[in-house]
C-alpha cells in the first residue's frame, strides 16, 4: 500500500516536473537563515530562491496511515486559514498541481521522533521525519515559513514566496511545557484548546493541568461527586467556579494528541487541599473549621496522612484520571504544605508514589517531594529550593526545570503590570529569556534535566484575554530555551524574531503584552486595532 502510494506519487511529481514552468517567476533574494522561526532550528542552510506557495500547490504523503493523513489535514488547513488557498491532499489527478509539499515518513530517518528535515526548493517541499510527530514539529517550521501577507506583484496570482534552502532540526529536550491552573480560576475547554493551539504552533509538546487547589476542585470524579458539586462551586474573588466533566477532560486530551501534546494532570495534595476537605471533611488532617475559600493565602490546608480511608479515596482519583489520561506522568503537587508536619508529609509522599505507580504512571512533584524517600523514576519540579533538588539528584530523579524565577508566568512584567504578582521577582521579556536551564541550578547535572516549564498561575486572571496577556510573550522565549541548543539562543537575534511574530499573534486574536522592550512589527491587524479606538 505504501510503496503503490510512493509509486504513484512519483509518477505525479514526474508529470509535474516534465511540464513546462507556465512562467519562470524572478523572486527577490531570500535568505532562510533570517527567517523568523521560534524556536531556532538546529541547522540551517539557505539557497537564496523561493519556493511559491500559491493556488497550484498539493500536498503528498508517503503513505495513507491514519496519522500522517492527519498531520497533512493540519497542514492543509492551517494553510487554508492562512492564505485561502485550497491545497489538495493526495490528489491523483495531477491537473491543476504544479509544485508540491511531500510529508514523507521514514524509518531509518533519525532515532529522535521530534527530529526532521525541511528542504524547500524552487517547485517541492520535502519534509521528512522518522515518525509523523517529528512531521508535525516540522510543519510548524513550515507555517511560519509562509509570509502573512501574499505577494501580488510576482505573477498574475497571489504567491506566498517561501525561502528555499534546508532545516535540519531537532530538540534540545524532550520535555517542554506550560502548566495552566484551572483552579484559582476556572478556564473553559474552548480556552484551553486556544492555548494548545499557540503552545503547538511554538513546539511546546506538554500541557500541565492544576486540577485542584484551596478555592476549588476542578475535574469530576465518579466516585466522589461532591468533589465537583460542592469543591468545584467557587474559585478566587468568588466567581461561579466550574469543573471539567470527565468528558470534556477526554477532549482536552484528544485535541492535546492531535498537537502532539501530552497533558499531565495534577491533584495537588497533601496542602492546597481545603476544596476536597470541604467536600469530604473526613480527608482533612488540620482540625480547624472548613469553609470554601475564595482568597488567595496558601500553606493553611493538609489531608490527614494518617487515615486508611485518605489514601482509599486518594486510591480512586489517581484511578479515575490515570484511566483517562494516556500519558505517562502523574502530578501529586506536594508543595507548600505547611500545615503538614515533615514526618507526615514524608510518610504520605511515599505512599501516594506507590498508589501511583500502581495505576502505571510516572509521578510528578513539586520540588518539596525530593525530602521523601522517592524512587528515581519520579521526577521533581524546581520551582523555589536548591537543596530540593540537590536531594532530587542525590536519589537519581530528573528535573523539570520551573524556576520561579525565570518561567512563573504569573509574575508581573513591572511595576506598570495589569494583572500578576511579584513575589518571585519582576519578570520582563529579556529576563523570561536570558537564563539557561542547563546551568541555571549549581550541581545539576545535563543528564538530570528532563526539560523546561512555564507554569501560569491565575489567582489573577479570569479569562483568556488575561491569560494571554500573562503567558504571551514570555512562554514563546520558553519554548525556544527548551527546543533550541544553546548556541542557537542569543537574545538580540531572538527579539528580532519575537517582534515579527505580531502578526500571527495579532491573527490569532492574542491578547498579548506589547513589551516596550520590543520593536513590534506593525501589520494589518495593529491598524484595525489603531482604527476602532
Ligand atoms: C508553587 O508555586 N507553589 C509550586
Amino acid at each position: 500500500m505504501k510503496k503503490a502510494l510512493l509509486f504513484s506519487f512519483l509518477i505525479i511529481v514526474l508529470a509535474i516536473q516534465c511540464k513546462p514552468a507556465k512562467s519562470e517567476i524572478q523572486f527577490p533574494e531570500t535568505d532562510l537563515s533570517s527567517a523568523d522561526l521560534i524556536p531556532m532550528p538546529l541547522q540551517i542552510a539557505s539557497d537564496g530562491d523561493a519556493f511559491g506557495l500559491d493556488q497550484f500547490t498539493g500536498i503528498y504523503t508517503s503513505s495513507n496511515d491514519e496519522p500522517l493523513a492527519a498531520v497533512a489535514e493540519f497542514l492543509s488547513e492551517k494553510i487554508r486559514s492562512k492564505t485561502g488557498l485550497i491545497t489538495p491532499i493526495n490528489k491523483e489527478d495531477k491537473e491543476g498541481v504544479e509544485r508540491y509539499i511531500y510529508l514523507s515518513v521514514e524509518e531509518d530517518f533519525e532515532a529522535n521522533k521530534e527530529a526532521y528535515e525541511l528542504v524547500m526548493n524552487r517547485d517541492s517541499i520535502i519534509l521528512s521525519a522518522s515518525d509523523p510527530e517529528g512531521i508535525f514539529r516540522g510543519v510548524q517550521s513550515l507555517r511560519q515559513l509562509i509570509p502573512e501577507e501574499a505577494n501580488d506583484t510576482l505573477a498574475d496570482r497571489s504567491i506566498w514566496p517561501i525561502p528555499t534552502g534546508k532545516i535540519s532540526d531537532e530538540p534540545n529536550f524532550g520535555f517542554r511545557g506550560s502548566m495552566l491552573d484551572v483552579a484559582r480560576h476556572f478556564f473553559s475547554v474552548e480556552d484551553v484548546k486556544k492555548y494548545i493551539d499557540l503552545l503547538a504552533y511554538y513546539k511546546i509538546n506538554i500541557l500541565h493541568l492544576h486540577l485542584t487547589d484551596d478555592q476549588g476542585w476542578r475535574i469530576e470524579i465518579k466516585s466522589w461527586p461532591k468533589l465537583t458539586e460542592i469543591g468545584g462551586s467557587t474559585e478566587v474573588g468568588g466567581e461561579a467556579g466550574g469543573f471539567f466533566t470527565q468528558n470534556d477532560y477526554k477532549d482536552i486530551v484528544a485535541y492535546a494528541a492531535k498537537h502532539y501534546m501530552t497533558v499531565i494532570p495534577e491533584i495537588d495534595m497533601p496542602g492546597h487541599t481545603n476544596a476536597a476537605s470541604v467536600s469530604y471533611p473526613f480527608l482533612d488532617g488540620t482540625g480547624k473549621p472548613l469553609a470554601l475559600y475564595e482568597g488567595m493565602r496558601v500553606g493553611f490546608s493538609s489531608f490527614d496522612t494518617r487515615k486508611d480511608t485518605v489514601y482509599a479515596f486518594i486510591d480512586d482519583v489517581v484511578r479515575e484520571i490515570s484511566a483517562i489520561t494516556p500519558g505517562p506522568y502523574f502530578h501529586i503537587g506536594g508543595d507548600e504544605s505547611h500545615s503538614t508536619s515533615k514526618n507526615d508529609y514524608i510518610y504520605f509522599v511515599n505512599r501516594v508514589e506507590k498508589i501511583v505507580q500502581k495505576y502505571g504512571k510516572r509521578m510528578i512533584g513539586w520540588d518539596e517531594i525530593a525530602q521523601a524517600d522517592v524512587d528515581s523514576t519520579s521526577i521533581a519540579q524546581f520551582w523555589a529550593s536548591e537543596d530540593h533538588t540537590k536531594m532530587a539528584v542525590e536519589k537519581g530523579m530528573q528535573v523539570i526545570m520551573s524556576p520561579a524565577k525565570k518561567t512563573y508566568l504569573d509574575m508581573e512584567y513591572d511595576t506598570l503590570s495589569k494583572h500578576g504578582l511579584h513575589w518571585a521577582a519582576y519578570i520582563p521579556v529579556d529576563t523570561a529569556y536570558v537564563w539557561s536551564p542547563e546551568s541555571y541550578t549549581e550541581g545539576l547535572p545535563l543528564e538530570n534535566i528532563l526539560g523546561v516549564e512555564a507554569p501560569l498561575w491565575s489567582e489573577t486572571i479570569s479569562d483568556l484575554g488575561e491569560l494571554e496577556y500573562l503567558a504571551f510573550p514570555r512562554v514563546i522565549g520558553h519554548s525556544e530555551l527548551s527546543w533550541s541548543s544553546p548556541e542557537n539562543r542569543d537574545w538580540e537575534k531572538y527579539k528580532v524574531r519575537l517582534a515579527n511574530q505580531a502578526p500571527f499573534l495579532d491573527r490569532m486574536n492574542v491578547q498579548f503584552y506589547r513589551s516596550h522592550r520590543i520593536d513590534w512589527k506593525e501589520n494589518k491587524y495593529t491598524y484595525k486595532e489603531i482604527e476602532k479606538d
